[in-house]
């Protein structure tokens, strides 16, 4: 009859007090959601490019593609359930982000939110803010004033260089136009190291500034070839307002890594050290009883072969 003792014995009180306790406990984590605060830096940044038709429209596709599965369709508040919720677009809430924070939120991530940096472009993540600006009527953009906009009628050179002192990589980007050299600012260039199977991404993209110049953090522990050279290419990602330019370099900002070749030290099965003796015994060893049960069941049936001939002859 008493199947449940412990229900029945704890005082009514206990549970209530329970109950409280985890109300207070889920409450006190929805309070304690901390700000997501997005560098000074960051949060000022604007967009190069002019929110037009074109760029809402490339948005809406990588916003259905990439967001609408936890944010859902904007103004309809259909977001995925997630903890900390994922805020609908077309909301106060979200829309009070600067475009330069909307862009570091999607870039970096936090949490449920996934980053972005790897599989949208820059130019990418601005359609996206330019698609979700149209959710907020009051929005007026404000672009990032540069004399560049219009496409560049020149030719643009990178150069890169290694500051081993800094650990830093600069790129300055340089554009010739009617025979006259001036540093190019705000032009995004992205740094890439050559691996095997394609190109890495090193950092995220960056904007070069009035000199022209860029410098990224230099990878700290990539391995390179044995002098420790590692084959870097520098690209302008804006490349139909200034063409494709690249810059490709080997630099020594590499780890120095020697390949061991995997026979160099005895046998086949073993990676760098030499097998040990028990396993080079019992493999040997268990090769060897299976060829001999293999040779005896041979030779059992040669027998009976044998035998039968014998019989017959008879
Ligand atoms: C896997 C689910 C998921 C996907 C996919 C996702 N988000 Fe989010 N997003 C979240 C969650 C959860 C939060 C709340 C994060 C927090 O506050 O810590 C969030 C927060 C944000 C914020 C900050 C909102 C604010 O009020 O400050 C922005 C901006 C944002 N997401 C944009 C995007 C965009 C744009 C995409 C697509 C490129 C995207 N998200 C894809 C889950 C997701």
């Amino acid at each position: 009859m008493n199947r449940y003792p412990l229900l029945q014995h704890a005082p009514m009180r206990w549970s209530v007090t329970l109950l409280i306790g985890f109300l207070v406990l889920n409450y006190g984590s929805l309070i304690a959601q901390e700000t997501w605060d997005v560098p000074e830096e960051r949060a000022s940044r604007l967009s190069p490019f002019e929110f037009t038709d074109s760029i809402h429209r490339q948005g809406a596709i990588h916003y259905s593609v990439n967001c609408a599965s936890c944010h859902g369709t904007p103004g309809q508040g259909n977001f995925e359930r997630l903890d900390p919720l994922p805020a609908d677009p077309a909301t106060a809430g979200f829309q009070e982000n600067t475009d330069g924070e909307m862009y570091y939120k999607v870039s970096e991530g936090r949490g449920l939110m996934p980053s972005f940096k790897n599989v949208l472009s820059a130019e990418e993540i601005w359609e996206v803010v330019g698609y979700l600006r149209t959710f907020n009527p009051d929005y007026v953009q404000e672009v990032r004033p540069t004399a560049e906009l219009s496409a560049y009628g020149g030719t643009v050179e990178l150069l890169m260089a290694y500051l081993a002192d800094e650990q830093k990589i600069q790129v300055v980007a340089l554009g010739t136009r009617n025979g006259e050299t001036q540093p190019i600012e705000a032009a995004e260039v992205a740094l890439r190291v050559k691996r095997y199977f394609g190109d890495m991404m090193l950092d995220e993209t960056r904007f070069t500034n009035q000199q022209g110049m860029v410098e990224f953090d230099a990878p700290q522990d990539l391995p390179g070839d044995e002098n420790g050279n590692l084959g870097l290419s520098a690209q302008l990602v804006n490349q139909e307002m200034f063409g494709v330019s690249q810059a490709d370099t080997t630099l020594a900002a590499g780890k120095s890594f020697i390949p061991i070749s995997l026979t160099r030290e005895r046998a086949m099965w073993n990676v760098v050290q030499k097998a040990p003796i028990w396993l080079l015994l019992a493999y040997s060893l268990s090769v060897l009883i299976a060829w001999g049960i293999i040779f005896y069941i041979l030779f059992q049936l040669k027998k009976i072969f044998d035998i039968g001939a014998e019989l017959e002859s008879k």
